[in-house]
């Protein structure tokens, strides 16, 4: 019997980017609550995963938190959580939080305490280690963000780590209090009634315990400054915890692992994550050929009760009409929403928001000031809703945090619903043919021997229901696939319906259409 997680469409909302509700520019969790209409009832998914709303500091935008168990005044406080998500399940939406667990904000009451002195009792809950002989960095880690990834501190005289900005240093999770009192922060919102967690850099949670050097890329060794092993008891622990909840609750795992057998092994025996991130095709060069190649290969390293994810943007990555181009951003969307597995869709991405460029002197995120080119605030420019002023983003005479992204007019909410036709309009009708069609939420998937080389076509079918398949045209040139006897259900243009002509599907350039099977 399958769940919601794996029937179901998870939209993430990026807090600070989705609605402005009390005026100062920075969207905040009253503002996702007063468009939770629109997420259940016009667009039609089924979760939303909330990024980072703790107290922090913001020196990663609130993946340095420094409590895990408040909201930041800037986003609310907890009555207007707990009527957000009071508000969520009365609409049926599941609601997912960010567990930032392997590292805190500097200012987390935690590290005050770790580094006060060597002999605090929560010295240990961080990563602290000697210098070098030579009084450099204790090994060659490197720091996400740039740089080396160790921190002097001249009041202990020793280094701690940070695999991310040095404001976020890594908590110990071979420390056994450490681990527990992260279990604590999550049992207090499991308790206020969470449906999961998105767990953030989930695989940098356990490291090589005796911290030796990192290779270089070309070697063949597995990196050993995460992804150790030993990651495996810690998400079990954290499984059974989750499982502990009536309804058990959901974990999803941010994983970056190139090597597909590692990456499907967090799935455990069903016993660690539901699902570890599937980033495979954010990373892919967008042509049938490679996306079809990424598609089978994760399909077939995924163990046999494992579920698949899918996930094509998020607020790290470029935007992914800019990557895959504004024409092929249809195609797209009928890919995400009709392989095998569950989609995780980003805020903005259903109207086709494009990466914006941002001037130099209104960039806010410190990994592209501390890294020029690498900043990410391109793809977390403001949601658009309406033709007002700030596009609906924030009230009147407010200036929103980022820059409105390009063609805000008539890339809003309000323009899209209008045209028919619109990307907004493709994916509430993929939406609910998803959401109507067991093949589609929940069937088998199996590709198309036959599709011509720049297509992708593929058959979803559930027993005792109506099969599909989905042929995707990759090219600028129209094709035509074999051996499809069907009705259309929806084409990425939405401008065609009827049965296939002697079992031959004509695409038109970067087409895409769903056909639904004659006969169960
Ligand atoms: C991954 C998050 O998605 C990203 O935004 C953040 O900067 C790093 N983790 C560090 O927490």
């Amino acid at each position: 019997m399958s769940r919601w997680w794996q029937e179901g469409v998870v939209y993430q909302v990026y807090p600070r980017s989705f609605q402005d509700a009390n005026g100062d520019g920075v969207g905040d969790l009253a503002g996702v609550l007063s468009r939770l209409d629109y997420l259940s009832e016009v667009l039609g998914v089924d979760a939303v995963w909330l990024s980072p709303f703790y107290p922090s500091p913001m020196a990663d935008f609130g993946y340095d938190v420094a409590d895990y168990c408040g909201v930041d005044p800037l986003f609310g406080d907890l009555a207007d959580f707990d009527r957000l998500l009071a508000e969520c399940h009365r609409r049926g939406l599941r609601l997912i939080v960010d567990l930032v667990a392997n590292h805190t904000s500097d200012r987390h009451p935690w590290f005050a305490d770790s580094r006060a002195s060597r002999l605090s009792p929560r010295r240990d809950w961080y990563a602290w280690s000697d210098p070098a002989p030579d009084g450099g960095p204790p090994n060659n880690w490197q720091s996400v963000f740039g740089g080396s990834a160790w921190e002097w501190d001249e009041a202990t005289g020793q280094c701690y780590l940070h695999s991310f900005l040095a404001e976020q240093p890594d908590l110990n999770w071979r420390n056994p209090a450490a681990r527990e009192a992260v279990y604590g922060v999550m049992r207090f919102w499991l308790d206020r009634g969470v449906d999961g967690f998105r767990i953030d850099v989930a695989d940098f949670l356990m490291k090589d315990p005796a911290r030796r050097d990192d290779l270089p890329p070309e070697s063949a060794e597995r990196p050993r400054s995460r992804a150790h092993p030993d990651l495996h008891g810690v998400f079990r622990e954290m499984r059974s915890l989750l499982d502990g909840y009536s309804p058990p609750r959901l974990a999803v795992g941010e994983i970056h692992e190139d090597d597909l057998g590692v990456w499907a092994s967090y799935y455990g025996e069903g016993d660690e994550l539901h699902l570890p991130f599937n980033f495979s095709l954010l990373h892919a060069a967008w042509g049938a050929g490679e996306v079809r190649r990424r598609v089978e290969a994760v399909e077939a390293a995924l163990p046999a009760p494992a579920w698949p994810n899918w996930v094509l943007g998020n607020h790290d990555e470029p935007r992914l009409a800019s990557r895959v181009g504004a024409g092929a951003a249809r195609a797209a969307a009928m890919l995400l929403l009709t392989l095998r597995g569950t989609p995780t869709l980003y805020y903005g991405d259903e109207l086709g928001l494009p990466q914006a460029t941002i001037p130099p002197e209104r960039q806010q995120d410190p990994f592209g000031r501390r890294v020029p080119g690498r900043g990410r605030d391109g793809c977390r420019t403001p949601m658009l809703w309406d033709r007002g002023p700030s596009a609906g983003f924030c009230p009147p005479g407010v200036e929103p945090w980022l820059p409105l992204g390009p063609g805000a007019e008539e890339r809003g909410v309000e323009a899209q619903l209008a045209d028919p036709r619109s990307l907004l309009n493709l994916y509430r009708a993929l939406l609910a043919l998803r959401r109507a069609s067991p093949s589609l939420h929940r069937g088998d998937y199996r590709a198309l021997a036959v599709a011509p080389e720049g297509c992708f076509a593929y058959r979803r079918r559930a027993a005792g229901s109506p099969g599909f398949v989905v042929a995707l045209n990759f090219t600028s040139t129209a094709g035509k696939v074999e051996g499809i006897a069907g009705r259309v259900a929806l084409s990425t243009g939405m401008d065609r319906q009827g049965e296939t002509a002697a079992g031959r599907l004509r695409l038109g350039p970067g087409e895409g259409v769903v056909v639904e099977e004659r006969g169960p």
